[in-house]
């Protein structure tokens, strides 16, 4: 279904058929729009960004491009198609009609999952407000926007859930989500990773590529789920998020690749010359990406949990790509797990977080080979690699644990003393930072990263992607 943009909120779910449900949403757009002034990008509100906006969710519509003020996007509900006569395709109730409303036994957990998923988007656009003002190009800068106004759109899909399925208590909880703020002392978001300040686009580009990677991996597995409002929400929204690990990826292969032509130039991989010459060198790469990616595993959950065995059982979530699994029911499987006091055997249903943090896992692989493949052309010995599932977990049953980056358990005097070689020291964070200063002639890159294959849309890089005004 084409999208309605003559209506005050765009949406494809016939929102003028309802109008209860759309004044109360009508209602809640100013609130969004406040909290977009006053939490979303720091200034820059006045520029023209060149965009991409949805027309309708299919191929042909999904990515519109043209120049549009960020307050003057248009937020809105977009579902993808329904599967007709689509069935519950895993769990307990397995080859079942999927869910149109919310079974009362599921409700509240229901409400969660969509209120915990609701509360990152928003929570990943307080965290990257200021970014805009070191950006390293304007085609980096537009990067930036595209994907703060589409997290967005992604609370808009969350809350249009919670207006439309849960009545009062959901349109309590879209409030709470505009009230939670990224770091707030009183009212902070609900997950860590979220409340962690992304000071410089090195964390940047280490949050696009494994914790959007982790919203990802949530999504999928809510778009197998049994309440198909949310499985259609989630499949559109997924199209939207390939963007966001793309500036990931393709911001850390461009830093990995100016630190070379560095390396080169200078003649050693010193780290101190490197920086001097004002690059991030390679060791310092890999202390970001242990920290974002450990903190990143965490929000799968622990190991064990008897919330992912109900959430599959009764259809509320699904493994990402249920499909491609044979067994969809998992009653008499195990998995043997890692656990400090030795191999453990658990059933597979509890298991399920750990089953979705290696497929994600997988995933991460994907952006390593290809960084490593630019070092080892280059000629040098030095790989990248993620840190192992054990290190630095909050969560589950390595928490707390002194665990080095290749999962091997150290003496915790020798942990605290080696930390700051694994992770960010304040040392690293304020060097990095000093390379933060803001490139906004178009086509021109700052001196820590190599411009980008290609630009926007078919676009030369040098395309001035935003109009500054
Ligand atoms: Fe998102
Ligand atoms: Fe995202």
């Amino acid at each position: 279904m084409t999208i309605n943009y003559a209506e005050k909120i765009p949406n494809n779910v016939n929102l003028a058929g309802e109008r209860t449900l759309q004044r109360a949403l009508e209602h809640w757009q100013p609130h969004f729009l406040n909290w977009w002034q006053e939490m979303g990008p720091s200034d820059f509100q006045g520029c023209d960004v060149y965009l991409r906006t949805a027309v309708s969710v299919d191929a042909q519509g999904w990515a519109n491009y043209g120049a549009v003020k960020m307050p003057e996007y248009r937020w809105g509900i977009f579902l993808a198609d329904a599967v007709p006569e689509r069935s519950i395709g895993f769990g307990d109730s397995i080859g079942r009609p999927v869910w149109q409303q919310v079974p009362g036994e599921y409700r509240s957990n229901l409400r969660r999952l969509i209120v915990t998923q609701g509360d990152t988007e928003p929570a990943s656009v307080e965290q990257q407000r200021l970014l805009g003002h070191s950006c390293p190009s304007l085609y980096d800068l537009r990067n930036l926007f595209q994907i703060n106004v589409e997290e967005g759109r992604h609370l808009w899909a969350m809350v249009y859930l919670l207006h439309a399925y849960f009545g009062r208590d959901g349109r309590e909880e879209a409030e709470e989500l505009l009230q939670r703020h990224s770091g707030n002392s009183d009212k902070p978001r609900i997950l860590t990773t979220f409340n962690e300040p992304i000071c410089d686009w090195l964390s940047l580009f280490c949050f696009t590529y494994f914790t959007d990677r982790d919203g990802k991996y949530q999504l999928k597995s809510f778009a197998e789920s049994a309440f198909d409002p949310l499985s259609r929400t989630c499949r559109f929204m997924l199209t939207e998020e390939a963007h966001h690990m793309f500036v990931g990826e393709t911001g850390l292969a461009r830093v990995v690749k100016r630190t070379l032509e560095v390396i080169k130039e200078l003649g050693t991989d010193d780290p101190a010359k490197i920086r001097a010459h004002g690059a991030i060198d390679l060791p310092l790469v890999q202390k970001y990406l242990n920290f974002w990616c450990s903190s990143s595993l965490d929000l799968f959950g622990s190991e064990i949990s008897s919330n992912a065995a109900a959430g599959f059982a009764s259809g509320m979530k699904g493994r990402p790509d249920e499909s491609t699994y044979a067994d969809h029911v998992l009653t008499d499987v195990n998995l043997k797990l890692d656990t400090p006091e030795g191999a453990q055997d658990v059933p597979m249903r509890n298991a399920l977080n750990e089953v979705m943090r290696e497929s994600y896992l997988k995933d991460c692989e994907i952006g390593l080979k290809r960084w490593n493949r630019l070092i080892e052309r280059a000629g040098h010995a030095f790989r990248l690699a993620l840190p192992s599932t054990r290190f630095r977990r909050s969560i589950g049953s390595w928490v707390g644990l002194p665990v080095d980056p290749q999962g091997r358990l150290v003496p915790r005097e020798e942990h605290a003393r080696r930390l700051y070689e694994w992770i960010p020291s304040e040392a690293d964070h304020a060097f990095v930072k000093s390379l933060m200063r803001r490139v906004v002639e178009p086509g021109k890159m700052a001196g820590w990263i190599a411009p980008p294959e290609r630009g926007i849309n078919n676009l030369p890089v040098e395309y001035e992607y935003v109009r500054l005004n």
